[in-house]
């Protein structure tokens, strides 16, 4: 083919492929802010009224939920796209977890957009360390935690509090 032609083709094509990326990584971060993940996925977040530079954000939690389930902690998403595959993400994205993750909300999510948090994920580079491994109820806490159980206060007794139920 005439080298001019290529030249010419490739002018054209390459922005319209570059914007196309872009988009979708765009589009990720868009999902993952309003989605709430930084809310549990970056320790500071709701502390800090959604402040924590996103150099910081999705590196995990190494503050657990504990509950009936025992010990949970947020993934480090950074490091756990590194270990996947976007295939491997878009089918592991609303697989039953422990709470609070609400998985269930995830397995909503359409392929395009699973791709789109993947990627977006994955140009935010990976840091931070991941995040300690599941306690079993009844195990000692090796971190501090979170108490997710409803509590109540003596002089509201009587009023009824929700129990939470697996
Ligand atoms: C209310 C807190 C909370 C929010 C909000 C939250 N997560 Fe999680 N997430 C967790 C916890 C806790 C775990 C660990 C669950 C476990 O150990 O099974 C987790 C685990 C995960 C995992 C790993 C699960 C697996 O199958 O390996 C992924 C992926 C994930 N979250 C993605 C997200 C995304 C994407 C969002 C935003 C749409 C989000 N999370 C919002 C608390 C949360």
């Amino acid at each position: 083919m005439n080298a001019k032609i290529v030249v010419i083709g490739c002018m054209l094509l390459l922005p319209c492929v570059a914007g196309a990326a872009s988009v979708d990584v765009q589009r990720g971060r868009y999902l993952v802010k309003i989605g709430g993940c930084n809310d549990c996925h970056t320790a500071g977040y709701v502390t800090s009224g959604g402040s924590v530079p996103e150099a910081q954000w999705l590196t995990g939690q190494a503050v657990g939920f504990k509950g009936s389930w025992g010990i949970s902690y947020p993934a480090n998403l950074r490091l756990l796209v590194r270990a996947m595959s976007e295939e491997q993400w878009i089918h592991q994205v609303g697989q039953p977890a422990l709470p609070p993750m609400p998985w269930f909300s995830l397995r909503e999510m359409s392929e395009i957009d699973r791709r789109a948090m993947y990627r977006y994920l994955w140009s935010l580079g990976p840091a931070g360390s991941p995040a300690p491994a599941y306690v079993a109820p009844g195990a000692a806490a090796p971190t501090p935690y979170i108490l997710f159980v409803p509590q109540q206060d003596e002089r509201q007794a009587g009023r009824q509090v929700p129990a939470f139920k697996r």
